[in-house]
C-alpha cells in the first residue's frame, strides 16, 4: 500500500475544479482518489481518479462489479488506506487516519468479538474511544439495542445469534458512536433474501427516525435503488465513476414498479453495456436530495 504523502495531495488540490458557489459544502468529499495496493514491482490499481461528494442526510451508494474497488473506496474513507492521488476531506479537515467519525459495518458476521455479549460488544468503541464511562455507555448501548429490536438479546453472546441479528448489533454498535458518517459495507450480503429485505426495511426505519449520512456499499442494483437517494455507478477493475444517479424516490415498496424496473436496466445498461468513452463524470444538473 501506498504511504501517506500529504505533500503529494496538497498538489493535486490544485487541479480539483473549485465548487459552484451558493452551494453547501459536502459533509464528505472524494476528489480524483486512485488507490492502489502493491509494492515498487508490482502494483494493482484498484480506482482511478474517483470523485463524489457526500452530503449530511445522504444515502450515498457505491454501486459497481466484483473488484471494482468499492471496498478499497469505503477503507480509503475509514481512514484505513491512503489515497496514491487525490484526496478525501471529511467537514473539509483531509482524512488522513481512521476516528470515531466513521464507523464501518462489514458484510462478515464475524466482526464481533466472540468474547464479549452483545451489550458489551456495543459499549466497547464508546468506552474505548474515552468518549463515555462504562455506565454511561451501558447504558446508551441498551438504548441502542432497544433501536434494533434487540435489548432482549443483551447478555448473549454473539455465538447464539443468527446472522441477521449479528449485524443488527454491528448496525447498533456503530449507530451508538453516533458518526459523521456511517460506512456499510455490503452488509447484507450474506443474509438470505427475506432476512435481507427486512435488514433493508430496518435501515430504511432508522434512517427516517435519525437522518444519519450513510456511504452504502454494494454490486446488487436492487439494493442501491431501494437503500440510497443517490448512487455513484463504477466501472469494472479499475473502478472509475461511470455515473450518478439520483434515486430518492425508490424504496422497498416501489421495488416492483414499471418505473423502479426501467432505473434498474438503465443502471444495468450503464455499468455493463455503454462503452467506456460513453461514460465518465457525474452530471452536475443531478440534484441533492438528502431529505427525500
Ligand atoms: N489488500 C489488498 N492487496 C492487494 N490488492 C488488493 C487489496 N485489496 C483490494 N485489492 C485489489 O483491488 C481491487 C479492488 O478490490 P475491492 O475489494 O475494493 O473490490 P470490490 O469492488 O469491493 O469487490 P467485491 O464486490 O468483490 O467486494 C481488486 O483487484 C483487488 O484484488
Ligand atoms: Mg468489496
Amino acid at each position: 500500500m501506498h504511504a501517506r504523502n500529504p505533500q503529494a495531495t496538497q498538489t493535486l488540490k490544485m487541479v480539483v475544479p473549485p465548487r459552484q458557489s451558493g452551494l453547501p459544502q459536502p459533509l464528505l468529499e472524494v476528489r480524483n482518489v486512485s488507490l492502489d495496493f502493491g509494492d515498487a514491482t508490482r502494483s494493482v490499481r484498484a480506482t482511478h481518479q474517483v470523485s463524489f461528494d457526500v452530503h449530511r442526510g445522504d444515502r450515498f451508494v457505491l454501486l459497481g462489479p466484483s473488484g471494482c474497488g468499492k471496498s478499497s473506496l469505503l477503507k480509503a474513507v475509514a481512514g484505513f488506506i491512503a489515497p496514491s492521488e487525490g484526496e478525501i476531506l471529511l467537514g473539509g479537515a483531509p482524512v488522513t487516519q481512521p476516528g470515531p467519525d466513521r464507523v464501518v459495518v462489514f458484510q462478515e458476521f464475524d466482526q464481533l468479538p466472540p468474547w464479549k455479549t452483545v451489550r458489551q460488544n456495543v459499549m466497547f468503541p464508546l468506552v474505548a474511544s474515552g468518549r463515555l464511562s462504562r455506565r454511561e455507555a451501558g447504558e446508551r448501548a441498551l438504548h441502542w439495542l432497544e433501536k434494533v429490536g434487540l435489548a432482549r438479546f443483551a447478555d448473549a453472546y454473539p455465538h447464539t445469534l443468527s446472522g441477521g441479528m449479528k449485524q443488527r448489533v454491528a448496525i447498533a454498535r456503530a449507530l451508538a458512536m453516533q458518526p459523521e458518517v456511517l460506512l456499510m459495507d455490503e452488509p447484507f450480503a450474506a443474509l438470505d433474501a427475506l432476512t435481507r429485505r427486512r435488514m433493508q426495511e430496518e435501515l430504511q426505519a432508522l434512517w427516517e427516525e435519525l437522518r444519519f449520512t450513510l456511504l452504502f456499499v454494494t454490486h446488487s442494483i436492487e439494493e442501491a435503488l431501494v437503500v440510497g437517494n443517490r448512487i455513484l455507478l463504477l466501472s469494472p477493475h479499475p473502478g472509475r465513476v461511470r455515473a450518478e444517479i439520483n434515486s430518492h424516490q425508490f424504496d422497498l415498496r416501489s421495488a416492483g414498479s414499471a418505473e423502479f424496473q426501467r432505473s434498474a436496466q438503465r443502471i444495468h445498461h450503464l455499468l455493463f453495456e455503454s462503452q467506456p468513452d460513453e461514460t465518465p463524470r457525474p452530471e452536475p444538473a443531478l440534484q441533492r436530495s438528502a431529505a427525500s
